[in-house]
């Protein structure tokens, strides 16, 4: 692999006596977009919440670049901005307008002055298709456009790794095309990304790689072929045929 951008060696997360996480290994490497896919519980939020350190893993190590996150002198603030994420529960500030949601984290992170801040939000804002909705209240925009305008948010900020976690989950099913088609637009720039999803069509056709995970553990990854035409592990087909029946 071509430059790991991150590597996460046998992480392991506990809660209390409940082992979440056991031995995740795995590389990621730099424009490379990864989906997680996995039933409800398998730790597929608990390992994004470790990537950016939501959570403190409990063992194992996440690397940046080469140099682990979790190491005394690692610079916080500064990979928080290089690594974002997207929730599921847009997370957006409610008394801020759209413009002001995409414009604030620059100024007050990256001490980018008004102007420069409003330009590249309005960039990215006509990007998502969301320019206008500049002046407008989260309250005023269906799920599908406030999750546009945290990714826009998310993006303003020049990351080098964004972190989805269920993106398109609590959206009405008409709003999850706009929202997949802004991700899909993003992975085609180079963006790292890694995608926990339950969109099958996505995980397939917009991902380098697929990880499945089941019970804290990557049962199985591959290309969206591999995984999703040949896939070698016995708990592997048997969630793919219970969701891909579903759908
Ligand atoms: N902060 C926490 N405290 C205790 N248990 C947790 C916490 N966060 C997650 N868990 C447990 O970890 C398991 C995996 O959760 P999660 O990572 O949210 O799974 P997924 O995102 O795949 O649905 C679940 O059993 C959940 O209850
Ligand atoms: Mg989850």
């Amino acid at each position: 692999m071509t430059d790991p951008i991150i590597q996460i060696q046998n992480l392991k997360k506990t809660f209390g006596a409940h082992e979440v996480l056991s031995d995740i290994n795995f590389a990621v490497a730099a424009g490379e977009v990864v989906s997680i896919i996995g039933r409800s519980g398998s730790g597929k939020s608990t390992l994004l919440r470790n990537l950016n350190l939501l959570e403190t893993p409990t063992d194992g190590d996440i690397l940046f670049h080469g140099a682990s996150i979790l190491a005394r002198d690692f610079d916080l603030p500064q990979y928080r901005a290089k690594v974002g994420m997207v929730f599921q529960s847009f997370n957006l500030f409610n008394n801020l307008t759209v413009l002001q949601n995409v414009m604030t984290p620059q100024q007050t992170v990256l001490h980018r002055d008004a102007a420069q801040a409003k330009a590249h939000a309005l960039d990215l804002l006509q990007q998502v298709g969301m320019a206008p909705y500049v002046n407008a209240k989260p309250a005023q925009l269906s799920g599908g456009q406030k999750q546009r305008v945290a990714i826009a948010r998310a993006v303003a900020m020049d990351p080098e790794v964004l972190l989805f976690d269920e993106p398109t989950s609590a959206l009405d099913p008409e709003m999850v095309d706009d929202v997949l088609n802004a991700m899909q637009q993003l992975a085609t720039t180079g963006l790292t990304m890694i995608v926990v999803t339950h969109e099958m069509a996505f995980a397939r056709d917009v991902s380098d790689r697929v990880v499945f995970m089941d019970q804290g553990v990557i049962a199985e990854s591959g290309t969206p072929e591999q995984l999703f035409d040949h896939p070698q592990e016995l708990r592997t087909q048997e969630f793919l045929k219970r969701y891909l029946n579903r759908a």
